[in-house]
């Protein structure tokens, strides 16, 4: 990296630059995961700016989830989070495992009558109620997706009592979901979502669709969920014919 690279690229602030090509530089793989960042004031003295525009730009990336900073260790690129793709499990399992807080911004939670594509995804009649959920998922309060889910009202009798993990309200009327179809496709975050997690709009996204079923087969969930691109790794385990 060198200042002539980003110091009369782009706009805003020399240290929004200098954020952006940090960013640039770990997308493309230079800086790869748990790989320290030079410290501040090497960087600074390198590059011939200030420390503070590097602390800011560290700061960000900080904030985004980019780097992280360990005590009296330095600052490293973040890990990913790998997600196994053949276990069923909640986004609150999920994060749990791994030592990571899970909490939600709540933007919508909602009944209403079931839209044809819901109807169809959930196996309902036409007019049916639904309950919708519409969360960002966080980790240690790093944004990490924004999801949406649909349940059969009969299934979420109190939607108003869904707090934290969908999953476990579910477990409580004994409909927690046993088995689950899922799509996964690659997708541009537009401008709200991108928004609403804090990554650049344009930036990769994995849209992942989740239908979930009871084991008599009742679909329970229909979830249209956009994972960050930049810190997801999906992970199956693969085996020839038999
Ligand atoms: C994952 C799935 C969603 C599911 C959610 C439940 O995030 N992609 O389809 O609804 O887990 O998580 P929780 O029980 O934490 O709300």
């Amino acid at each position: 990296l060198r200042a002539r690279d980003f110091e009369n690229t782009g706009h805003g602030p020399l240290y929004r630059r200098l954020q952006t090509a940090l960013k640039a530089i770990i997308d493309d793989g230079l800086l790869k995961v748990d790989d320290a960042l030079p410290s501040e004031r090497d960087l600074a003295t390198e590059l011939g700016i200030s420390r503070v525009t590097v602390r800011n730009a560290v700061r960000a990336l900080v904030d985004d989830g980019v780097l992280v900073q360990r005590h009296g260790a330095g600052t490293f690129v973040a890990p990913r989070v790998e997600q196994a793709l053949s276990r069923l499990t909640s986004f609150t399992e999920d994060m749990t495992t791994r030592g990571m807080n899970p909490g939600a911004v709540w933007l919508e939670k909602s009944v209403g009558y079931a839209t044809p594509e819901e109807a169809m995804a959930l196996n309902l009649s036409p007019g049916t109620e639904v309950a919708r959920f519409r969360r960002l998922r966080t980790a240690n309060d790093k944004p990490m997706a924004l999801e949406f889910a649909v349940v059969p009202k009969q299934f979420i009798p109190v939607p108003e009592e869904v707090d934290k993990s969908l999953y476990d309200a579910l477990a409580k009327y004994g409909k927690k979901p046993e088995r689950a179809l899922q799509r996964l496709r690659a997708e541009l975050f537009d401008y709200e979502t991108a928004r609403a997690l804090g990554v650049p709009e344009g930036s990769a996204a994995l849209y992942i669709e989740r239908r979930s079923f009871l084991a008599n087969g009742t679909p329970v969930e229909f979830t249209r969920s956009h994972y960050r691109g930049d810190s997801y790794d999906f992970i199956a385990e693969m085996q020839v014919d038999a």
